[in-house]
């Protein structure tokens, strides 16, 4: 029987699967990812070939339209990307008109939802060119919402950049140059970007990219689906989890180091707290992604001269965890963002700016599954439930009650 017609066929049969645990959402080309072994590749390519020779945006183009670029179709997606990068100068309103303490989450998903209002024809997109116009309009603009964003935390005032430069470039020049001062751009910063971007692109069916794809299920613009996407990616639980870890190691810091109280707490059933940075629906192996990371941290930090004792924290805990029977047990291994938030820390990027560089890099794997998703023509998103509320009852009036 095709299961979706299991519930006519079967006269009422569904089946529930809290948290998708073993449902499958859809088909995709993609990105393949091998929980059990620790394998991950996009559209056919590994992870660690193209965090090591590949930019990201290349990355970006092979992820959305499932080929590496020719040097002509790279430098005419730059240009594109770059032709639209200018915002409505309504929107530097909207961005000086949040709180300083606002969680740059909040203000970077508000802002990508309201784009829609500034580009009104990105909405409904139906044909491929429409759709490529909304992608590199998007591409363009979602870099400078995240410059302002922190720029704003920090009154500075909010410009563009050097649009000469590469990409990944100009997001560093965007948010890091300080008015009448001389930027000098760090190589180190750049390439240590760039890899943290590629290894964050895409993982295939997670809560951020399902959310983007049943979002845009409805025939809703690819903003308005991407804006919904970094809703999901705030949570601990997945992309907040960076900054999580990152707060947790700095308890721990200040708790004199005391790791074996946090594993404690941690196998405690009756304590709420969890190993942030640690375990994964999908990985019951290292996370490959968790390998690059932890060796770019003792690089970049080597590199900018930066000694963190954070850094030998998470060594240390990571030790213990791998060596715990309750880890081991549960196959719980340090996941991308155990080590993700060390590196950012080193390039001066604040706790809360994290999830923010998350969705940075998640970026064209969210919209490489919307447009696979409105190619492919998927029907709206809609699961079932089974009922365990009240039988049907009569109503009784206020002054009853
Ligand atoms: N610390 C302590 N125990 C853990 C942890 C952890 N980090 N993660 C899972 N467990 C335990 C659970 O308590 C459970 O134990 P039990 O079998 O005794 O009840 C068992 O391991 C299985 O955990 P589940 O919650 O059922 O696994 P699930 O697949 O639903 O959750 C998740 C995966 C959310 C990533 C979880 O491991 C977690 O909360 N990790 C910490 C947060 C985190 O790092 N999130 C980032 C994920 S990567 C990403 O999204 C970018």
């Amino acid at each position: 029987i095709d299961i979706s017609n299991l519930r006519n066929a079967s006269e009422g049969v569904i089946t529930i699967d809290p948290g998708y645990k073993n449902t499958g959402s859809c088909e995709s080309a993609i990105t393949f990812l091998d929980g059990e072994k620790g394998i991950l590749r996009y559209r056919g390519y590994s992870i660690e070939e193209l965090a090591e020779k590949a930019d990201f945006l290349e990355v970006a183009y092979l992820l959305i339209f499932g080929e590496l670029p020719t040097k002509e179709q790279n430098d005419k997606f730059h240009n594109d990307i770059k032709a639209q990068s200018i915002v409505d100068d309504d929107v530097r309103k909207i961005v000086d008109a949040f709180p300083k303490t606002a969680h740059p989450m909040g203000v970077v998903a508000s802002l990508t939802s309201a784009l829609t209002a500034f580009n009104p024809s990105s909405v409904n997109v139906n044909s491929e060119e429409d759709m490529y116009k909304a992608i590199v309009k998007i591409l363009g603009k979602f870099p400078v919402l995240v410059a302002w964003t922190y720029r704003r935390k920090f009154g500075l005032p909010l410009d563009y950049g050097d649009n000469s430069l590469g990409y990944v470039e100009n997001i560093l020049k965007m948010m890091f140059s300080q008015p009448n001062a001389c930027y000098v751009q760090s190589k180190i910063l750049v390439d240590a970007l760039d890899k943290l971007l590629i290894l964050h692109a895409d993982h295939e069916q997670n809560c951020s990219t399902s959310t983007v794809r049943i979002t845009g299920s409805s025939h809703a613009g690819l903003f308005a689906s991407l804006s919904a996407g970094i809703s999901a990616l705030w949570g601990p639980l997945h992309g907040g989890a960076n900054q999580a870890v990152l707060e947790m190691l700095e308890a721990i810091k200040a708790d004199d180091g005391d790791t074996k109280k946090y594993m404690a707490k941690a196998k405690d059933k009756d304590d709420p707290f969890r190993l942030m940075g640690f375990g994964h629906r999908v990985y019951k192996n290292f996370d490959p992604r968790a390998k690059i990371i932890k060796k770019a941290a003792d690089e970049v930090l080597a590199n900018l001269g930066v000694e963190d004792p954070i850094l030998d924290i998470a060594k240390g805990l990571e030790k213990e965890a791998l060596e715990d029977q309750y880890f081991v047990d549960r196959k719980l291994y340090p996941n991308v963002d155990f080590y993700s938030g060390i590196i950012y820390r080193g390039m001066g990027i604040p706790t809360d700016m994290f999830t923010v560089m998350f969705a940075l890099g998640r970026l064209p794997g969210w919209i490489a599954q919307w447009r696979e998703m409105r190619l492919n023509k998927e029907p709206i998103g809609r699961p079932r439930q089974i009922y365990v509320g009240a039988t049907h009852r009569p109503f009784v009036p206020l002054d009853k009650r």
